[in-house]
Protein backbone atom coordinates (compact mmCIF):
# COMPACT_ATOMS: atom_id res chain seq x y z
CA UNK A 1 0.00 0.00 0.00
CA UNK A 2 1.14 3.38 -0.89
CA UNK A 3 1.67 5.34 2.21
CA UNK A 4 2.39 8.68 0.85
CA UNK A 5 0.69 11.57 0.69
CA UNK A 6 -0.85 12.78 -2.20
CA UNK A 7 0.26 15.87 -3.69
CA UNK A 8 -1.86 19.16 -2.15
CA UNK A 9 -2.34 20.80 -5.15
CA UNK A 10 -4.84 23.63 -3.53
CA UNK A 11 -2.41 23.88 -0.29
CA UNK A 12 0.94 24.72 -2.90
CA UNK A 13 -1.20 27.50 -4.41
CA UNK A 14 -1.69 28.77 -1.27
CA UNK A 15 1.60 28.68 0.26
CA UNK A 16 2.79 30.39 -3.65
CA UNK A 17 -0.10 33.13 -3.40
CA UNK A 18 1.47 33.68 0.59
CA UNK A 19 4.67 33.96 -0.73
CA UNK A 20 3.96 36.79 -3.83
CA UNK A 21 1.95 38.54 -1.46
CA UNK A 22 4.54 38.53 1.30
CA UNK A 23 7.15 39.03 -1.50
CA UNK A 24 5.12 41.96 -2.33
CA UNK A 25 4.81 43.33 0.84
CA UNK A 26 8.39 43.28 1.55
CA UNK A 27 9.11 45.05 -2.12
CA UNK A 28 6.57 47.54 -1.35
CA UNK A 29 7.99 48.03 2.01
CA UNK A 30 11.60 48.53 0.72
CA UNK A 31 10.53 50.86 -1.73
CA UNK A 32 8.59 53.15 0.40
CA UNK A 33 11.83 53.08 2.43
CA UNK A 34 14.36 53.79 -0.61
CA UNK A 35 12.45 56.35 -1.94
CA UNK A 36 14.00 59.11 0.22
CA UNK A 37 17.48 57.94 -0.25
CA UNK A 38 16.65 57.68 -4.06
CA UNK A 39 14.67 61.35 -3.96
CA UNK A 40 18.25 61.94 -2.52
CA UNK A 41 20.52 60.91 -5.00
CA UNK A 42 18.07 61.43 -7.86
CA UNK A 43 18.39 65.88 -9.28
CA UNK A 44 15.31 67.57 -9.25
CA UNK A 45 13.43 68.12 -12.23
CA UNK A 46 15.14 70.60 -14.44
CA UNK A 47 12.21 72.03 -16.51
CA UNK A 48 8.48 72.39 -16.19
CA UNK A 49 5.49 72.15 -18.19
CA UNK A 50 5.35 76.07 -18.01
CA UNK A 51 8.33 76.20 -20.02
CA UNK A 52 10.32 77.03 -16.89
CA UNK A 53 14.14 76.18 -16.56
CA UNK A 54 16.21 75.91 -13.59
CA UNK A 55 19.02 78.78 -13.77
CA UNK A 56 22.66 77.40 -14.19
CA UNK A 57 26.23 78.46 -14.50
CA UNK A 58 28.46 78.10 -17.22
CA UNK A 59 29.30 74.96 -16.87
CA UNK A 60 25.36 74.17 -17.00
CA UNK A 61 25.49 73.07 -13.04
CA UNK A 62 22.27 74.62 -11.37
CA UNK A 63 23.12 77.39 -9.06
CA UNK A 64 21.38 77.45 -5.63
CA UNK A 65 19.79 80.81 -4.77
CA UNK A 66 21.54 80.97 -1.51
CA UNK A 67 24.95 81.34 -3.79
CA UNK A 68 23.10 84.39 -5.54
CA UNK A 69 21.84 85.61 -2.56
CA UNK A 70 25.28 85.83 -0.42
CA UNK A 71 26.40 88.48 -2.77
CA UNK A 72 25.57 91.92 -2.13
CA UNK A 73 22.37 94.25 -2.12
CA UNK A 74 22.47 95.56 -5.86
CA UNK A 75 24.34 93.02 -7.29
CA UNK A 76 23.89 91.75 -11.05
CA UNK A 77 24.65 88.52 -11.21
CA UNK A 78 25.03 86.19 -14.83
CA UNK A 79 23.22 82.67 -14.89
CA UNK A 80 22.66 81.14 -18.43
CA UNK A 81 18.84 81.26 -18.78
CA UNK A 82 16.19 80.14 -21.13
CA UNK A 83 18.01 78.18 -23.79
CA UNK A 84 21.33 79.13 -22.13
CA UNK A 85 20.94 82.91 -22.84
CA UNK A 86 23.02 84.95 -20.36
CA UNK A 87 20.46 86.25 -17.85
CA UNK A 88 20.95 89.00 -14.93
CA UNK A 89 19.30 88.41 -11.80
CA UNK A 90 19.26 91.17 -9.20
CA UNK A 91 19.88 91.46 -5.45
CA UNK A 92 17.73 93.40 -4.47
CA UNK A 93 17.52 95.49 -0.36
CA UNK A 94 16.01 93.36 1.05
CA UNK A 95 17.97 90.08 0.43
CA UNK A 96 16.04 88.58 -1.92
CA UNK A 97 15.96 88.00 -5.90
CA UNK A 98 14.06 90.13 -8.32
CA UNK A 99 10.88 88.32 -9.86
CA UNK A 100 12.38 89.73 -13.60
CA UNK A 101 15.58 88.76 -14.98
CA UNK A 102 17.44 90.87 -17.48
CA UNK A 103 18.72 88.92 -20.73
CA UNK A 104 22.31 90.02 -21.85
CA UNK A 105 21.73 90.77 -25.51
CA UNK A 106 21.66 94.08 -26.73
CA UNK A 107 18.32 94.74 -28.81
CA UNK A 108 21.32 96.95 -31.61
CA UNK A 109 23.22 93.54 -33.30
CA UNK A 110 23.91 90.93 -30.28
CA UNK A 111 26.61 92.20 -28.23
CA UNK A 112 26.52 91.16 -24.19
CA UNK A 113 27.53 93.92 -22.21
CA UNK A 114 28.22 94.76 -18.40
CA UNK A 115 26.18 96.46 -15.76
CA UNK A 116 27.58 99.77 -14.37
CA UNK A 117 27.56 100.14 -11.03
CA UNK A 118 28.42 103.93 -11.23
CA UNK A 119 26.09 104.47 -13.75
CA UNK A 120 23.15 102.25 -12.28
CA UNK A 121 23.33 101.18 -16.24
CA UNK A 122 23.51 98.20 -18.75
CA UNK A 123 26.26 99.59 -20.88
CA UNK A 124 27.02 98.07 -24.20
CA UNK A 125 30.88 98.20 -25.10
CA UNK A 126 29.76 97.54 -29.36
CA UNK A 127 28.52 100.95 -29.98
CA UNK A 128 27.73 102.28 -26.86
CA UNK A 129 24.08 101.62 -26.29
CA UNK A 130 22.87 102.33 -22.66
CA UNK A 131 19.67 100.66 -20.70
CA UNK A 132 18.36 101.30 -17.58
CA UNK A 133 18.12 98.81 -14.30
CA UNK A 134 15.14 97.69 -16.03
CA UNK A 135 16.15 97.29 -19.34
CA UNK A 136 14.84 100.52 -21.03
CA UNK A 137 16.82 101.55 -23.82
CA UNK A 138 18.82 105.26 -22.46
CA UNK A 139 20.28 105.81 -25.71
CA UNK A 140 20.97 104.30 -29.13
CA UNK A 141 21.40 103.14 -30.94
CA UNK A 142 19.38 100.28 -29.71
CA UNK A 143 15.94 100.28 -30.80
CA UNK A 144 14.25 98.24 -28.31
CA UNK A 145 14.45 97.51 -24.57
CA UNK A 146 16.07 94.44 -23.58
CA UNK A 147 14.16 90.99 -23.02
CA UNK A 148 12.88 90.30 -19.91
CA UNK A 149 12.03 86.93 -18.16
CA UNK A 150 9.95 85.63 -14.98
CA UNK A 151 12.68 84.93 -12.14
CA UNK A 152 10.97 82.20 -8.79
CA UNK A 153 13.42 81.04 -6.13
CA UNK A 154 11.62 77.72 -4.83
CA UNK A 155 13.12 75.05 -2.40
CA UNK A 156 16.65 77.23 -3.20
CA UNK A 157 16.43 76.65 -7.14
CA UNK A 158 15.88 79.92 -9.34
CA UNK A 159 13.25 78.82 -11.87
CA UNK A 160 13.60 81.30 -15.34
CA UNK A 161 10.07 81.62 -17.26
CA UNK A 162 9.39 82.86 -20.76
CA UNK A 163 7.76 86.48 -20.24
CA UNK A 164 4.56 86.66 -22.58
CA UNK A 165 2.43 88.69 -20.74
CA UNK A 166 2.29 92.63 -21.56
CA UNK A 167 5.98 94.43 -21.14
CA UNK A 168 5.02 96.60 -17.89
CA UNK A 169 7.85 99.02 -19.64
CA UNK A 170 6.22 99.43 -23.08
CA UNK A 171 2.59 98.50 -22.06
CA UNK A 172 2.50 96.77 -24.97
CA UNK A 173 3.23 92.75 -26.25
CA UNK A 174 6.53 92.11 -26.09
CA UNK A 175 8.67 92.16 -29.47
CA UNK A 176 10.35 88.93 -29.06
CA UNK A 177 6.77 87.43 -28.39
FE1 LIG B 1 25.04 97.00 -28.48
FE2 LIG B 1 25.47 97.82 -30.98
S1 LIG B 1 25.41 95.80 -30.25
S2 LIG B 1 25.13 99.01 -29.24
Amino acid sequence: MDNSLPIDNPSMSRRQLLNFLTGSVIASTAGAALYPVAKYFIPPAESNAGGAIIAKDKLGNPIPASQILAEPAGTRALIAGLAGEPTYLTVKQDGTLENVGIVDNCTHLGCTFPWNEIDQQFQCPCHGSRYSADGSVLRGPAPLPLKIVHVAVKDNSIWISPWTEIDPRTGETPWWV
